[in-house]
């Protein structure tokens, strides 16, 4: 029997959140991420950043490839230019891939590229190629690369930080995106990123968004097993 692709993995279980680790304990990172697989979480989100593209820098492929795990790899590239360094993060055992639409002049090519890769995992998983858009990039932006993705990944943050505020426009933003999805008749996660707690997170799922991206409110406090159970279940909830 084949494995299942990435892509049917996150629809078979979506919605569902991807945990990002800036806010982990990074000494034991090990742990904190199987605690979280132990919750139920399938994604763990890796925040990428270089100090050029968004003011803090994070971590680069050794620590992706460091951290073992059953759980997709969700790579968030905030990083300039990322066409000759994508290689590196696949290389490192990205299953998602996702760049900036701000942070590259060809954004086109580097998906076209990462099209043409395998993933360094297992090659049945397939990648999914991700184009993020900050919360002041027009929509627009991202029309003429449907073709070439598999999710659009909408920062509800300015990139920089964990911990931020969810920036309210995001809801119609994500109206948008997913009304621009359905006429494309693409097969596209559409994915949300910053400022997503348990106070909001209920609204996320019943924004019909695929997958939620959440670090604080999963790694703040000493129960990430129990937020992310949390998390997962509110996302699945009615909406009040
Ligand atoms: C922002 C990052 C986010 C952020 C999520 O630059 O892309 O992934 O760390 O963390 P919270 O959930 O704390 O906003
Ligand atoms: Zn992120």
């Amino acid at each position: 029997m084949t494995a299942p692709s990435s892509l049917e993995t996150l629809r078979e279980f979506a919605p569902t959140i991807s945990v990002g680790i800036l806010t982990a304990d990074l000494l034991r990172l090990g742990s904190e991420v199987s605690l979280i697989e132990q919750a139920g979480v399938k994604v763990v989100h890796f925040d990428v950043m270089d100090g050029c593209f968004c003011p803090m820098m994070t971590l680069g492929p050794p620590l992706i490839k460091a951290v073992k795990t059953p759980l997709l790899k969700d790579v968030h590239l905030m990083i300039e230019e990322p066409l000759d360094k994508v290689g590196d993060y696949v290389a490192a055992g990205a299953d998602l891939i996702t760049i900036h639409a701000e942070s590259c002049r060809h954004p086109h090519r580097v998906l076209q590229q990462l099209g043409k890769m395998e993933n360094a995992n297992q090659a049945a998983r397939g990648l999914i190629r991700g184009v993020a858009l900050n919360p002041g990039t027009p929509l627009e932006t991202i029309e003429p690369l449907l073709g070439e993705l598999e999710m659009i990944l909408l920062l509800a943050v300015n990139p920089g930080w964990g911990g931020q505020k969810f920036i309210e426009s995001t809801h119609e933003r994500l109206r948008e995106v997913k009304k621009m999805v359905q006429k494309s008749g693409n097969d596209i996660l559409i994915a949300v990123d910053g400022g997503i707690k348990r106070d909001n997170v209920a609204e996320m799922g019943a924004s019909g968004v695929d997958l939620v991206v959440t670090g604080s409110a999963v790694f703040d406090g000493k129960a990430p097993s129990q937020n992310a159970k949390y998390m997962i279940a509110a996302l699945h909830a009615s909406p009040a």
